[in-house]
């Protein structure tokens, strides 16, 4: 198991990474100096499968485990959950001092990462992520929150969790497809940061899509390195920390005018890559060789690179509506090479037009 952290001052908090990390919870409490009940939020998919062992581990370290469950989907990632778990947690008697488990996907870790920030204005909670997704990126960086029937993620705040615990082999039951789509996040980091970890991507997909344990160490634990140093340098996204956007202006788009339905958020962002890459090179920042690379790997893994019928005008405008358009001006992350990107906010509505224009054909093979 390796362990790593992410530095903010008197926030750090360690990230264990491993299969098997999750022995290490009941040292994580009592590093913690837990006291009484611990609350296990976890969703009606993960809590069969893995809230058993995980309240086991809790009372091996002298603590009252108390499950909250909530439907899983992101249909449910509402206000009302954080009422209800807030409900559970005052009828269980938590206090100030205690602790919140969030076990789950990123659903579950946005939703109980949220209702810890509120209870009692803010009690401490620990990460337990069980999908890709949430491995490599929602359980680092403190964002927390649900959505509104107006806007996706338009309600939470930052809340640091005390703990993240990572452990690869709860990644046996994810589906494949949610598998795939978490990838896309990893192929993600690749292209932002690290030409080695996109290069890593392209040689191992066998082995990584057969959740080869061994083979899945370095992309997540690479993953949550590269995530951890941008949210060291820039835990409120002033700056640094919108790279990680790379593909979602584009990505969010998508989601939107497909009433959230018909891609995962992964899927959507495998999309907005590619079209983020054929943006780039309209800009002259890439050639043809880089945007064929990024695609080929993002094939690789099953993801889309197109979407026949997306209706590109509709696209654009919900990415104007999209909250990180600030002042109406769209920011792009755009590749300068593999490995690196830039910002640009003065791209043009043609050009951002053309891009998305890149995806409008139908899928190769087909
Ligand atoms: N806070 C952040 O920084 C951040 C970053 C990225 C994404 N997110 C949020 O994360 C959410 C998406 O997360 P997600 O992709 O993990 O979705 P999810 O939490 O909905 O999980 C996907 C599905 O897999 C199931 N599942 C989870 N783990 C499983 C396992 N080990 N075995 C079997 N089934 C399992 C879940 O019940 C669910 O049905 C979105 O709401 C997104 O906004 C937040
Ligand atoms: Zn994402």
């Amino acid at each position: 198991m390796k362990t790593l952290t992410v530095a903010l001052g008197d926030r750090s908090y360690p990230i264990r990474v491993g299969a098997g990390a999750l022995d290490a919870l009941p040292e994580a409490l009592s590093r913690l100096e837990a006291k009484g009940s611990v609350a296990v939020c976890t969703d009606s998919n993960v809590g069969p499968l893995y809230a058993q062992r995980v309240n086991e581990l809790i009372a091996d370290a002298g603590l009252r485990p108390v499950t909250c469950v909530m439907h899983a989907g992101e249909a449910n990632k509402r206000l009302a959950r954080i009422d209800e778990f807030c409900g559970q947690f005052l009828a269980e008697g938590l206090d100030r001092s205690s602790i919140v488990v969030a076990l789950g996907g990123g659903v579950v870790g946005d939703v109980a990462g949220f209702a810890a920030a509120c209870y009692m204005r803010g009690v401490r909670f620990v990460q337990i992520p069980t999908t890709i997704v949430a491995q490599v990126d929602s359980s680092v960086g403190g964002k927390t929150g649900v959505n509104h029937p107006l806007g996706k993620n338009t309600i939470g705040a930052f809340h640091q969790p005390s703990e993240v615990i990572i452990d690869l082999t709860l990644l046996d039951t994810l589906p494949d497809r949610e598998l795939k789509a978490g990838l896309a996040e990893v192929i993600k980091h690749g292209v932002i940061a690290d030409e080695a970890l996109f290069a890593y991507m392209e040689t191992h997909r066998d082995a990584i899509l057969s959740k080869d344990l061994e083979a899945l160490i370095y992309p997540i634990e690479r993953s949550c390195e590269i995530k951890a140093e941008v949210v060291a340098a820039d835990e409120r996204e002033q700056g640094l920390r919108a790279n990680l956007n790379y593909g979602h202006t584009f990505g969010h788009g998508i989601e939107a005018v497909s009433d959230y339905t018909r891609f995962l958020h992964g899927e959507a962002v495998a999309l907005g890559m590619h079209a983020a890459g054929a943006l780039a090179q309209e800009l002259g920042l890439v050639d043809t060789a880089f945007v064929e690379r990024q695609q080929a790997c993002i094939e690789a893994y099953g993801l889309p690179t197109s979407w026949s019928e997306l209706p590109v005008d509709a696209t654009l405008e919900a990415m104007r509506r999209d909250k990180k358009a600030r002042a109406g001006t769209l920011k792009f992350i755009v590749a300068d090479r593999m490995g690196h990107v830039t910002h640009r906010t003065d791209i043009t509505e043609e050009q951002a037009r053309a891009a998305l224009s890149a995806l409008c054909r139908e899928p190769a093979g087909a």
